[in-house]
């Protein structure tokens, strides 16, 4: 029964070191961060980021993703004063950040994907852990 308890507790300490990892700020970084960031570069970026999406194939292309046109500095920011917190560890930003939204299909595979990109203006909602970007939050 002890046994038992104690590979219970080891899973499960595993399981969130697994999510602590596949949710980290620099994973946030990578996905989210890209100051040079323009709509008619999307395709470029995300057939060289590879993205992993969720579609018919192994390599199938992210359907959307948003790039904050920012330092690593102004987002975290968010986090830590220039944000408002609205429940959980969600922040909204007092300010509006430009970001690029691009949209491609599911059904195409990387390096292949073709992508449309959008820019906007947005008061960007963010998760935070530690005082660092984790999630970006979709709100349309
Ligand atoms: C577009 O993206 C590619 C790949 O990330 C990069 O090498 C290139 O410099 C970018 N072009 C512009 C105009 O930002
Ligand atoms: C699927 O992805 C895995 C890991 O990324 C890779 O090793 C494998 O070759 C891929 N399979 C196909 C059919 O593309
Ligand atoms: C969004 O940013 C503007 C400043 O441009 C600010 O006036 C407004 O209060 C912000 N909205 C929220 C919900 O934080
Ligand atoms: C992807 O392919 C499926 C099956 O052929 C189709 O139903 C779906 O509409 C396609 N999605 C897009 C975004 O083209």
């Amino acid at each position: 029964m002890e046994i038992r308890m104690f590979s219970l507790v080891l899973l499960l300490v595993m399981c969130s070191a697994l999510l602590l990892e596949a949710q980290s700020w620099k994973d946030f970084k990578n996905k989210h961060i890209l100051g040079t960031m323009t709509e008619s570069n999307c395709t470029n970026v995300m057939n060289e980021k590879k993205l992993p999406g969720i579609g018919p194939y192994n390599s199938s292309c992210k359907e959307r993703n948003t790039f904050i046109k920012a330092t690593d500095k102004l987002v975290q920011n968010v986090c830590t004063g220039a944000g408002k917190p609205v429940g959980g560890n969600i922040y909204v930003s007092n300010f509006p950040f430009s970001v690029v939204t691009c949209k491609g299909n599911p059904n195409q595979t990387y390096p292949n994907c073709d992508y449309k990109g959008k820019e906007y203006m947005i008061n960007i909602t963010i998760g935070c852990k530690n005082n660092l970007p984790v999630h970006y939050h979709i709100v349309d």
